[in-house]
């Protein structure tokens, strides 16, 4: 199949438009990352989802809406805590767990009775619903365990062949997935940190609670089952050996010069913040034609570094990186999500905080 990457007008929005009635899937921009569409009513459509992605067929997909969509048709009942959500933050990069009705099919849900919402605000996105009018489920357009795609490129690097059109709009907004709110449940809890953060919940929703198994930097106990079925996966997994820590320059050059010494095969690197990177200058660890140095971005600016994060990660990949140190970030704000994707793409980590 060839793949057609399309800039986002008329033509292109009526060409997704038959491919999706059809039982089609297409690529499609949002603000956090880009989704794989299909019509959330289209059987056909949501088995080529999971064909695609290469994904395990439990874990449940996303139904996107425009605004003004009619949510009884797929809701069975709106809890008053999600319309405090939905009236605060919506559109926007938030995800609302929600009791499903029969419309939505248990391969959308993974068996489930319940159905993740989301009315995304990106302008291309809103097009594409508006323009259709369809309830349209969409997991990240990535191959399933490899970081989301951000950009029309890391969607076709990932699914070329695969899809029959991908709608480029452009590098996402915020670059890392929704934050996910279970209503089902009293309190009301948060599955997946993202760009809407626990501070802007409580201010809502001042008794919600975080998932203890989706919180940044625990580790999950075996016998413990994670809410969001999709967080029990190892994901954004670069092919390397990447190590997150939260120790300073000196620290990390000093590992890295006895790695150095002790794993002459492998291919090292580094991805961190601009002040880092000025730091292991400093120290005379960089520039060293060994280290490959992936710069994030500025600490002070966590939307940068979230917006760039997965970027990064797949740029590992490229370098063929097989031994490298990401450095940690404070988890207040976007930290909380930064951190939450970073650990889990890491395979090790060295944290004292
Ligand atoms: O930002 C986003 O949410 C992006 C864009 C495309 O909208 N989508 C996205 O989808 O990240 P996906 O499939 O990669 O992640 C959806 C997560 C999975 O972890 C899944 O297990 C969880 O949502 N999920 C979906 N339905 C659920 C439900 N009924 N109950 C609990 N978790 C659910
Ligand atoms: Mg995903």
């Amino acid at each position: 199949m060839v793949t057609e990457i399309r800039t986002i007008n008329d033509e292109s929005l009526d060409l997704a438009n038959s491919l999706l009635l059809k039982g089609e899937v297409v690529a499609f921009p949002t603000e956090t990352v880009y989704g794989l569409g299909a019509w959330a009513m289209s059987e056909e459509g949501i088995a080529k989802i999971y064909k695609a992605k290469g994904r395990p067929s439990d874990n449940p997909l996303i139904v996107h809406v425009c605004p003004g969509f009619d949510l009884s048709r797929i809701v069975r009942k709106i809890p008053e805590s999600a319309q405090k959500l939905m009236d605060a933050f919506w559109p926007g990069p938030m995800t609302l767990i929600m009791p499903k009705n029969k419309a939505i099919s248990d391969h959308v849900t993974g068996g489930l009775d319940t159905v993740a919402v989301r009315m995304p605000v990106d302008k291309s996105a809103m097009a594409l619903l508006t323009r259709t009018g369809l309830p349209i489920v969409a997991p990240s357009a990535n191959t399933s365990g490899r970081p989301s795609p951000t950009t029309a490129d890391h969607v076709y690097e990932d699914l070329k062949g695969k899809i029959p059109l991908i709608l480029d709009g452009g590098a996402c907004q915020y670059g890392l997935e929704s934050t996910i709110v279970d209503l089902t449940v009293d309190p009301p809890m948060v599955l997946r940190p993202g760009a809407i953060t626990m501070e802007m919940l409580r201010k809502v929703l001042p008794d919600i609670v975080e998932d203890p198994t989706a919180a940044a930097g625990k580790s999950i106990p075996a016998n413990v089952k994670p809410k969001a079925p999709g967080m029990k996966y190892r994901h954004y997994a670069p092919k390397g050996h990447l190590i997150v820590t939260d120790q300073p320059a000196a620290q990390i050059k000093e590992w890295m010069e006895a790695d150095m010494k002790e794993r002459p095969g492998e291919n090292f690197g580094l991805i961190v913040s601009t002040e880092m990177a000025d730091e292991l200058k400093e120290l005379g660890l960089i520039p060293n034609d060994k280290i490959t140095v992936l710069i994030l971005g500025s600490r002070s600016d966590k939307a940068a570094i979230a917006a760039n994060l997965f970027d990064r990660l797949r740029e590992a990949d490229e370098f063929r990186l097989t031994w490298f140190y990401g450095e940690a970030f404070e988890r207040t704000g976007m930290g909380e999500a930064i951190m939450n994707r970073f650990l889990k793409a890491s395979a090790e980590r060295r944290l004292l905080n």
